[in-house]
């Protein structure tokens, strides 16, 4: 473990958030990484690797290290040619390239014209898909599932990587309890458990077996730490948390992706209870370098070192420089005032050249370890077929499959499978290629996409007619900042009349045909980052376009394409079905075809509790008990303060019992496991699955624990009238908590509540003992 030495001078910035020490772990993931290395690629020891990066050191200028220091992003050097400063030693990483010609062009510039031949590091956001878009991670997360979380990210990075994009701004892991917030798709939802769990998947798929894994990319986990809890869900807000939220609720999941061996971290960009996070000393060396031994690089936000100026926290760009480095910011992400003003700053004793020294070698070793050095090329001609193939079509249509939630089916409307002759999809989200892709599919081709229109003509024509119109049209008012990249169809109809009579039209159509599936939603610029709202409603007339096709009488289908719950409480009582597909990426179509259709069960589940107005967010499950317990759907006299859809919640064309809830013992020693058990059956005669999800209350301790807590949870796949004993391993560390009172993470003996079932509102209740 190295310390950033920090000069007296600059001490005063270093103690502003210290909270306390709690410790939750051991190591980080390096030393794991170093005992799976293959020869291949990566240096067969970790003393082999620090020796040539010891070696590198010794020949580089501070000049040459602070470059390594500054990451560029694609189209921001106007003024100094790209190819001049990489021969320079100025640029260490690119963002946004992706055009494989163009990053091996650079790489040889780097490697062949480079003084030191230092490789360069490209970086994108590799989300939820390169080339191929997958499900977004909010869905991903729904899947309940971590193996297709981890298949998705293999398979981007797969594709990202044989285009030369050596490492992804991903996983987001933060949790997001505020639907408002765009940001919320990016994540896993509200809960640290669900959350932790596809944190590692993610980190795995992405790195694969150890860093510098073949066809596999450099993971990141961001936005370190609470940016999900953004003040109103305005993006960028200012965070405040108390530290008992802070340990327990949004920690955790960057320590999960730290012990799976993530190789970065990105410090975010809002201030954390008054300190700028990419300033903050508690954040990024008590927490990340000293309690969890992290070992591998942290790069910036956006700008958000040069923005410390903007927060009020340094006076001008040197002491942003010098605020971030000291605090244990690597690299610095677009802005450039490491490259400008960090040389002058080590000259002026502000910043330590030890300090600077740390940084780049976490930098190199990084390079290194993703074997750069011995490989830095690709291979450009043979990357096109390397690009959305049908393995990946298959793969990302099957994990769509797998993500969508079926909300409502009443009277079994769904499936549709042969029963309708006439069927009329509606809505512009169902004829658009670009929405169905989500955010962050930067990389991805609207023409590569299947949408819900085109799904549902390849599964029911010509058995069934399949008639199209939009209904009404959508527009995001404000510009996005993805404008240039987004190309969402733009609204066509000029005059209120002409809106009318397509709106007419469409409920014409609903009349006319057997079935209707509406498709709406949310554009893909309406939900991500700088994509916050005030409101959950469906964005323009799509309400009203709803409600309208109901009152037809004829049955209606509800498909979502969002990234966040929206205020469907209407419709939660008139439409019979709804199918909530997220943003579900290139195979979109399809898999919600397969869905509606019955070739697919849906079996995914909400990773979030689903509010039923703005006004009860947030509405998570997991807080805490307080006076009147039993009124405590009745917190508002105005309305329920039950959410629409609880934490968990999701249906199937199945149907399941849950029942005969066993424990091994009714006590177990702290570092034990406890086995749990319970039998579940499908009582349907369809082939289906379920997930089961296991709730834990610590019924006194130092600090009240809250009402129910996730601890365990395993989709199941269970054949018409199946009868089987699912087992489910408690793991005893899952019950540790950071105490408000101790300061300390730990296990607290006592008794606990254990429920088992399918949504947190699971009834098969069970106590067992936690012994010391
Ligand atoms: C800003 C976003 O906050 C972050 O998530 C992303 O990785 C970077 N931009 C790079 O695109």
């Amino acid at each position: 473990m190295r310390l950033r030495a920090v000069p007296a001078l600059l001490m005063f910035s270093a103690i502003a958030t210290i909270l306390g020490v709690a410790s939750t772990c051991t190591s980080a993931g390096w030393s794991r990484v170093s005992a799976h290395q293959e020869t291949k690629s990566i240096p067969s020891s970790d003393a082999e690797a620090r020796a040539f990066v010891t070696d590198l050191l010794k020949k580089m200028t501070l000049e040459e290290k602070v470059g390594q220091m500054s990451q560029v992003p694609l189209n921001s050097t106007p003024d100094r040619p790209v190819d001049e400063m990489i021969r320079k030693g100025q640029v260490g990483s690119f963002l946004f390239i992706t055009d494989a010609a163009e990053i091996n062009r650079l790489q040889h510039v780097a490697v062949e014209q480079g003084r030191l031949h230092i490789p360069l590091l490209f970086g994108f956001d590799v989300i939820h898909g390169f080339r191929t878009i997958y499900p977004v991670p909010l869905a991903m997360a729904a899947s309940w599932d971590p193996s297709v979380a981890e298949r998705a990210q293999t398979m981007a990075a797969k594709e990202a990587r044989a285009t030369g994009v050596q490492w992804t701004f991903a996983p987001m892991v933060d949790i997001a309890r505020d639907a408002r917030w765009g940001r919320i798709m990016e994540g896993a939802g509200e809960d640290p458990f669900l959350g932790s769990r596809m944190a590692e998947a993610q980190v795995r798929g992405f790195q694969g077996a150890h860093l510098g894994s073949p066809e596999h990319i450099l993971a990141c986990v961001k936005h370190f730490a609470g940016y999900g809890a953004a003040l109103g869900g305005r993006d960028y807000e200012e965070s405040n948390i108390s530290d008992e939220q802070l340990w327990n609720v949004y920690l955790p999941p960057f320590h999960a992706a730290i012990e799976a061996g993530v190789g970065s971290v990105m410090s975010a960009y809002m201030d954390l209870n008054g300190v700028p996070a990419t300033g903050n000393q508690f954040l990024l060396h008590d927490v990340l370098r000293d309690d969890w031994k992290f070992k591998g690089m942290v790069v910036s936000d956006w700008n958000s070192v040069s923005s410390l100026t903007t927060h009020g926290f340094a006076r001008d760009d040197e002491a942003a420089a010098v605020q971030a480095v000291n605090a244990g910011v690597d690299m610095e992400m677009t802005s450039h005032s490491f490259r400008d003003e960090l040389p002058a700053a080590v000259g002026k004793g502000f910043v330590t050249e030890a300090t600077i020294n740390a940084a780049v070698e976490d930098i190199l070793m990084t390079k290194y370890r993703m074997g750069l050095f011995k490989d830095p090329y690709i291979d450009v001609p043979h990357v096109a077929s390397q690009l959305v193939t049908p393995e990946q079509r298959e793969a990302t249509r099957e994990t769509a499959a797998r993500t969508a939630v079926l909300l409502r089916n009443e009277g079994n409307l769904l499936p549709l499978r042969g029963k309708y002759k006439s069927i009329a999809v509606i809505g512009m989200l169902a004829d658009s290629k670009a929405d169905i892709m989500g955010s962050w599919s930067l990389a991805g081709h609207p023409e590569d996409s299947i949408t819900v229109l085109e799904g549902m003509r390849k599964r029911f024509s010509p058995g069934a007619q399949i008639t199209y119109t939009k209904g009404v049209e959508i527009e995001r008012e404000q510009p996005s900042i993805f404008d240039d990249q987004f190309v969402s169809p733009k609204p066509t109809l000029k005059t209120e009349a002409e809106r009318d009579a397509e709106f007419h039209h469409a409920i014409d159509l609903v009349r006319q045909s057997d079935v209707s599936v509406l498709v709406l939603g949310e554009l893909q610029s309406m939900s991500g980052e700088r994509a916050s709202r005030s409101s959950l409603a469906l964005p323009g007339k799509q309400e009203e376009l709803l409600e309208a096709a109901v009152a037809t009488g004829k049955p209606v289908v509800l498909v979502l394409l969002n990234g966040r719950p929206l205020n469907i409480t209407w419709a939660s009582e008139h439409v019979p079905a709804i199918l909530e597909a997220w943003y579900p990426g290139t195979e979109g179509g399809d898999a919600i075809a397969d869905l509606l259709s019955g070739d697919v069960n849906p079996g995914g589940k909400l990773p979030i509790a689903w509010p039923r107005s703005v006004g009860q967010i947030p509405i998570n499950y997991a807080r805490n008990l307080t006076q009147i317990p039993e009124a405590l759907d009745t917190r508002y006299w105005d309305g329920t303060s039950a959410p629409l859809y609880p934490f968990g919640y999701g249906l199937s064309y199945s149907s399941f019992t849950m029942g005969n809830l066993k424990l091994a013992e009714p006590s177990v020693h702290a570092g034990s496991m406890l086995k749990v058990s319970v039998d579940v059956e499908n009582t349907s005669s369809r082939d289906g699955d379920e997930v089961v999800e296991l709730y834990t209350h610590q019924r006194a301790g130092s600090a009240s624990r809250p009402v129910r807590e996730l601890k365990g949870f395993e989709r199941v796949t269970l054949r018409a009238h199946e009868k089987r004993a699912v087992m489910l391993m408690l793991n005893t560390k899952d019950l540790g908590f950071w105490s408000p009172q101790t300061h300390h993470w730990g296990l607290e003996p006592g008794m606990f509540d254990l429920w088992v079932g399918s949504d947190e509102s699971a009834g098969d209740h069970a106590s067992f003992e936690l012994l010391p």
